[in-house]
């Protein structure tokens, strides 16, 4: 299932550090076929209407642009700290290889916003539990997440999973 993206998708060994063994996704964005499949894919497993989308910098925004024009909603932003010009809220949050910091405008959704949480690969977890955290804080509705990849070995989903978000991935 889903060989054909699967199939797109190159591991890089012992990037950015020794022993991590990278999912690079730039080949599947190389591929016109295997890009619209991808979003194609993602936008029929949108439940519900959403309001806005929100990516997670940096490969998020691609994901989180191509499905808000096919669903008629607005893009959110979710950049590393220090980026966003207006006021904001952040979260600090553990990675699978280092540490960091997340933040949004603090009016980047109106209060019961219904927003679709994107990103290009979920592993540990620690960016998507810190992106639902900033947006409940939003006081966003956040019931729904989609990766291009899981790498369900390092559990991040079902630690979502944990905080009442629907999650699906395209590859796993
Ligand atoms: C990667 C990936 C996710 C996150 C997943 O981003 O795009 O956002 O790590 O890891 P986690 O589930 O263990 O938190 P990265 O921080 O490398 O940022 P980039 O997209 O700007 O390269
Ligand atoms: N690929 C891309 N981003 C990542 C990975 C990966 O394998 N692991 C953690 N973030």
């Amino acid at each position: 299932m889903n060989d054909d993206l699967r199939a797109l998708i190159r591991t890089i060994p012992d990037f950015p550090k020794p022993g991590i063994q990278f999912r690079d996704i730039t080949t599947l964005l190389l591929d016109p076929a295997g890009l619209a499949a991808c979003v194609e894919r993602m936008v029929a497993a949108t439940e519900g209407p959403v309001d806005l989308v929100a990516g997670i910098e940096a490969r998020g925004f691609l994901f989180a642009a191509a499905l808000a024009v096919p669903l008629r909603a607005g893009v959110l932003l979710i950049r590393k700290d220090g980026k966003l010009p207006g006021a904001t809220i952040a979260e600090d949050y553990a990675l699978e290889y280092g540490s960091d910091r997340i933040a949004i405008h603090a009016d980047a959704c109106a209060p019961g916003a219904r927003v679709l949480l994107v990103d290009d690969l979920i592993a540990t977890g620690g960016t998507a539990r810190a992106a639902v955290r900033l947006l409940r804080k939003a006081g966003a509705e956040v019931r729904q997440a989609q990766f291009v990849v899981d790498l369900p070995d390092l559990g991040g989903a079902q630690r979502l999973r944990d905080e009442d978000i629907a999650v699906s991935a395209l590859v796993a």
